[in-house]
C-alpha cells in the first residue's frame, strides 16, 4: 500500500495489536473526560442527575477509565516497540490477540455493571461481581483475576520475544519493570476488614504505580521515542535511563510514606515519607534536562513533529504535575492542612495528565505515522494547526483546571483546617466560600476547553497525513 493511506500491511504483528490497544485507549480517554464533566457539573448543581447517575458513579467511571486507558496505551506502546527492539517477530501473537479481546470484553462488562448497578449491599457478592470499592482500581474480583491472567499473557509475549531476539538496556529495564507493575496489582486484591491496613496495601498499588513503576515504564518509552524521532544516541539515552531509574526507585519507594501520615501507621512515617518524597522531583528534573538536551543537540530536526512536541510536553508535565505540585504538599507540616482537599485533586489532575496522558498521545502519533506507511510528519504538514491547537487547548485547559482547583484547595485548607480546626462544620463552611465556589466554576469552564482540545485531537489523529505522499523524514543519526 502507498504512503498516506491507512493499511495494516504497513505494520508488524505487534504494531497491529498496538493500534487496537490505542483505539480502545482513545475511546476510554473520551469516556473519562465525559464522566469528568458530569462529575464537575454535579459540584455546581448537586441535583443534576441525582439518583440517575450519582456523583460517586461518575467519579468512579472517570478515574477508572483513566487508569485503564493509560494501561492500554502503555501495553500498546510496548507491543509497538517490542519487535523492532528485539529484532524478531512477536512470540505468541495468537494468544496476544486473544488477551486483547478478553481484556476488552471484561472492561466493557465492568463499566456497564458500574453504570447499571449503582448501589447495593456491602457483601462478598458485591465485591466479587460489582465493585471492590478501592479508588482507581474498583474492578470487582472476577475482573481482577481476569486482568492478572491477561497481564501474564502480555508478559509472556514481551519477555519471550526479547528472549528469542536480542536484549538491550531499554528492554532489560522494561521487562523487570513489568514484573513490578503486575506484581504490585496483587496488593490491591485482598479484602481486609481493618481500614488502615486496607489503605496501607492499597497505596502500594496506587503510589508505587504512578511514582515508581509507571515512571520507569515511561522512562523506557521516552528513551525509545527519542532514539526514533530524533535519532538520539542509544548509549547516551540508555545511560540517562539507568540514572533516572536509580533515582526514581531511590526516592519513590520510601516516598510511599507521604500517604501514611494520617491513616494510623507508626509515626516514623512522617520523617521517612517527608524526606524521601521531597527527593522525588530530582529524577523528574533529570528527565526534563535529558529530553531538552537531546532535542537541542539535534536542533529539533525530527521525523514526527506532533510526537516530539508531546514527548516534550511529557517531560515538562511530569516535572510540574508530579514534581512541583507533588512537592508542594508532600511535607507532613503542610499536608496536615492540605490533605484530601481540592489541593490533592489539583496535583492529581496535572500529574496524571502531564506525566501519562502526554506520552500516550505521543505514541498515538508515532502509531498513526507508520499506519499510514511512514508518511511525512515533520515541518509543513497539511492542517498542522489541528495538532498544534489540540496540544494548546489540552495543555491550557488542564493548566486552567489545575489552577482553579488549587485556589479552591487553598481556601479549603485555610478556612476548614487553619481557621476552623478541621471540624465537620468547618468542612461545610469552607465549601460555601466565594473563592471555593468560583474555583469549582472555573474548573468546569477549563474542563470544556480541555474537552474541545480532545475533540480536535481525535479529529487530527484520524486525518493527519491522509493523502500526503511524502515519505517520513529520517532523523540524522547521532553524531556523538
Ligand atoms: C506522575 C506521578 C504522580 C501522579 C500521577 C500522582 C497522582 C496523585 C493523585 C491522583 C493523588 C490523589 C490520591 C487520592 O485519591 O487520594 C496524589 C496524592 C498525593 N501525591 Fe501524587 N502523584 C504523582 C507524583 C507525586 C510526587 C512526585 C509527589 C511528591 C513529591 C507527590 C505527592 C503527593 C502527596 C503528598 C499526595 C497526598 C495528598 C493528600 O494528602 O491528600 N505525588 N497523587
Ligand atoms: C474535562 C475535564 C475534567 C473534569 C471536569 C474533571 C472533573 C473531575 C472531578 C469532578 C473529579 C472528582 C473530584 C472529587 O472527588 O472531589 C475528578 C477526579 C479526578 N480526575 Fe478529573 N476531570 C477532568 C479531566 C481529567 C483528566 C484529563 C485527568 C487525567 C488525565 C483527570 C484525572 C482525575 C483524577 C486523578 C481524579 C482523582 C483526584 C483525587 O482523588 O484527588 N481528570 N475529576
Ligand atoms: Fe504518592
Amino acid at each position: 500500500m502507498s504512503i498516506g493511506t491507512l493499511s495494516f500491511s504497513h505494520l508488524t504483528t505487534g504494531q497491529q495489536l498496538a493500534i487496537k490497544y490505542y483505539s480502545v485507549a482513545v475511546i476510554l480517554f473520551a469516556a473519562q473526560v465525559l464522566f469528568g464533566l458530569l462529575a464537575g457539573l454535579q459540584y455546581l448543581r448537586p441535583d443534576f442527575l441525582y439518583e440517575v447517575l450519582d456523583f460517586s458513579v461518575n467519579r468512579m467511571v472517570h478515574v477508572n477509565a483513566m487508569v485503564v486507558w493509560m494501561l492500554y496505551g502503555f501495553m500498546g506502546a510496548i507491543f509497538w516497540l517490542v519487535e523492532e527492539e528485539a529484532g524478531v517477530e512477536l512470540v505468541g501473537a495468537k494468544l496476544a490477540n486473544l488477551g486483547f479481546w478478553v481484556l476488552t470484553a471484561a472492561v466493557t462488562v465492568v463499566v456497564l455493571v458500574y453504570l447499571f448497578v449503582q448501589i447495593g449491599p456491602g457483601t462478598m457478592e458485591s465485591l466479587w461481581f460489582i465493585n471492590e470499592g478501592r479508588e482507581y482500581i474498583e474492578a470487582p474480583r472476577w475482573a481482577d483475576i481476569g486482568i492478572v491472567i491477561c497481564l501474564l499473557i502480555f508478559f509472556y509475549n514481551i519477555s519471550a520475544t526479547f528472549m528469542k531476539g536480542k536484549w538491550s538496556g531499554i528492554s532489560g529495564v522494561l521487562v523487570l519493570d513489568l514484573v513490578a507493575v503486575a506484581g504490585l496489582y496483587l496488593a490491591g486484591m485482598f479484602y481486609i476488614t481493618n481500614t488502615s491496613v486496607e489503605q496501607y496495601w492499597w497505596w502500594w498499588v496506587i503510589h508505587m504505580w504512578v511514582e515508581a513503576t509507571w515512571e520507569v515504564l515511561v522512562g523506557c518509552i521516552m528513551a525509545w521515542g527519542l532514539i526514533k524521532t530524533l535519532g538520539a544516541s542509544r548509549k547516551i539515552v540508555t545511560t540517562w535511563l539507568y540514572i533516572e531509574v536509580a533515582l526514581m526507585l531511590g526516592s519513590g519507594i520510601l516516598g510511599l510514606g507521604h500517604h501514611y501520615f494520617w491513616i494510623g501507621t507508626p509515626e516514623y512515617w512522617f520523617t521517612v515519607g517527608g524526606f524521601f518524597s521531597a527527593l522525588e522531583p530530582v529524577p523528574l528534573v533529570a528527565m526534563v534536562v535529558h529530553a531538552v538536551y537531546d532535542s537541542g543537540v539535534h536542533r529539533f530536526k525530527n521525523s514526527n513533529h506532533p510526537a516530539l512536541a508531546w514527548f516534550i510536553a511529557h517531560a515538562f508535565g511530569n516535572f510540574f504535575g508530579a514534581g512541583v505540585f507533588g512537592f508542594m504538599h508532600t511535607l507532613p507540616q503542610i499536608n496536615l492542612y492540605t490533605h484530601g482537599s481540592q489541593w490533592s485533586s489539583s496535583h492529581g489532575h496535572l500529574a496524571f495528565f502531564g506525566a501519562y496522558a502526554t506520552i500516550n498521545i505521543a505514541m498515538f502519533y508515532m502509531g498513526i505515522q507508520k499506519w499510514r506507511g511512514d508518511v511525512y510528519m515533520s515541518a509543513n504538514i497539511a492542517h498542522s494547526w489541528r495538532w498544534k491547537w489540540a496540544l494548546s487547548l489540552l495543555c491550557l485547559g488542564m493548566t486552567g483546571m489545575t489552577i482553579a482547583l488549587l485556589i479552591s484547595g487553598y481556601e479549603q485548607s485555610f478556612i476548614e483546617r487553619a481557621l476552623g480546626g478541621a471540624t465537620w462544620a468547618a468542612y461545610f463552611e469552607a465549601q460555601q466560600t466565594a473563592w471555593y465556589v468560583q474555583g469549582m466554576v472555573w474548573r468546569q469552564i477549563w474542563g470544556y476547553v480541555f474537552a474541545s482540545g480532545l475533540v480536535l485531537l481525535i479529529w487530527d489523529l484520524l486525518t493527519i497525513g491522509k493523502g500526503d505522499t511524502r515519505p517520513m523524514l529520517l532523523p540524522e543519526p547521532a553524531e556523538h
